[in-house]
């Protein structure tokens, strides 16, 4: 069933404290590395949204054994060879990260496996993962989206790769693959979330980075064997923007958000949303397994300013462009955002429909193929009812659209329908909200 929800007024202040679920690339990178250890690894607070039960799916056919219940989750893996069987079928559902992850891990399985994905996943650019798993020695049937067909090879020879899209999901790929090669692996990669890197040093696995201002070069030998991975998930920053924006945006307010990850890689919007005028601290700062955890607290701000934004912030916020569009709306001036061409190339083209959901809102704008400039409009009223429907179930989409009839004013009424495209990444998202309500 299409769920919906229609929403015509503004949340009253609120003076909160919230969590929010355990962040998804640490969720997919613990279930991928554990079904890799012979055994038993447990993690805390995994996020259980589709995204991670897709994964758990995945590398249960593979052979690894999984105990999930209600704060815990227990996985046996199976070693660096997942169990071979005729005709295996992956499906990666909704998930980018799961998707190309996977194909790094399944460089040594000697057999054709087939790994598809829902209709948002199979719109989605897969040679970018496939053409440096060729140079491993890995076939495919495909040139770009899914359905595909792999077959991987029994010793995969180690290769030097330049990475220069700056994606993580491509890197860890790479990364995953390299583990399982012969020899020393050597990629030089612009700047993204390094949370694989984290947790290969954390497992000992025999890694060199050096960090140069726009990349960094990695070097990764093959292994014979992987430690198991106790570990407690932190908070999703990612889950988090949505929170920060409905307080930034809203009257008199103020959250503070506990536990949550904050490494470098991955707070572009906090950096953004500062030079925009906007009240975010991040306080009692920990470090926990190589990862960076704190508090996030937040307060309602006015005489919001519009931003150039620096291009290099662009990977470290690439999930949250969505809600910094809605700061921008709000904000006095013209915000410009440049060299996003990558934000096409998610769930949904979120740079276009990003675009269009602030027009819908009478706010205008001017998009380019990789770049769009943003009119804000702080006294902005709308006039019209708008509908939200059909934007390939992106859970983003959604969870912006929500935040956006939230906060801005209007004369109308919102309804956000594909109500159930949240549990891809933030299952409890209109629980955590109406603990604010
Ligand atoms: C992710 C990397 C990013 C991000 C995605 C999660 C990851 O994608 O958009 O939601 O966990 O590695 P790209 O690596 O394609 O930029």
């Amino acid at each position: 069933m299409n769920k919906s929800l229609r929403i015509n007024k503004l949340i009253n202040p609120f003076n909160k404290t919230i969590s929010v679920e355990g962040d998804k690339s640490l969720s997919i990178r613990w279930v991928l590395l554990s079904s890799l250890s012979k055994k038993q690894s447990v993690a805390y607070n995994l996020l259980k949204s589709e995204d991670v039960f897709s994964a758990l799916d995945c590398i249960k056919k593979l052979g690894a054994k999984v105990k999930i219940s209600k704060n815990k989750c227990n996985i046996i893996g199976v070693g660096l060879n997942y169990k071979q069987k005729e005709n295996l079928i992956l499906n990666a559902g909704n998930s980018g990260t799961l998707g190309r992850l996977l194909l790094g891990l399944l460089i040594n399985y000697n057999d054709r496996i087939k790994l598809i994905g829902d209709k948002s996943l199979s719109k989605r650019d897969f040679s970018r993962v496939t053409k440096p798993l060729k140079k491993f020695g890995a076939s495919f049937s495909i040139k770009k989206t899914l359905p595909l067909t792999m077959k991987g090879i029994n010793k995969p020879k180690s290769i030097n790769y330049i990475e220069n899209k700056g994606s993580a999901q491509c890197k860890s790929s790479i990364m995953l693959a390299a583990l399982k090669s012969e020899g020393v692996t050597k990629i030089k990669a612009n700047k993204s979330r390094d949370h694989t890197e984290i947790l290969f040093k954390y497992l000992k696995i025999p890694l060199k980075i050096k960090k140069y201002k726009k990349y960094d070069t990695i070097q990764i030998k093959g292994v014979k064997n992987i430690n198991p991975l106790n570990y407690k998930i932190p908070g999703d920053i990612s889950s988090c923007s949505f929170f920060i924006v409905l307080t930034i945006l809203s009257v008199d307010s103020k959250l503070l958000i506990k536990n949550v990850n904050v490494n470098p890689s991955r707070i572009g919007i906090i950096k953004i949303l500062k030079k925009m005028g906007a009240l975010i601290k991040i306080i009692n700062k920990k470090d926990y397994k190589g990862e960076k955890i704190a508090d996030i607290f937040v307060k309602s701000s006015k005489n919001l300013r519009a931003v150039n934004c620096p291009s290099k912030y662009n990977s470290s916020a690439i999930d949250e462009f969505l809600v910094i569009f809605l700061v921008a709306a709000k904000s006095k001036g013209i915000s410009i955002f440049k060299n996003l061409a990558e934000l096409n190339q998610k769930e949904s083209p979120r740079l276009i429909w990003g675009s269009k959901i602030l027009n819908y809102m009478g706010i205008r704008t001017k998009l380019t193929r990789n770049s769009i400039k943003i009119y804000g409009n702080p006294n902005l009223i709308i006039k019209n009812n708008i509908q939200i429907k059909n934007f390939l179930k992106d859970h983003r989409v959604f969870m912006m659209s929500i935040i956006a009839a939230l906060t801005f004013k209007t004369k109308g009424s919102w309804d956000i329908y594909d109500l159930e495209s949240i549990k891809t990444s933030f299952p409890a998202f209109l629980k955590t909200l109406k603990k604010l309500m």
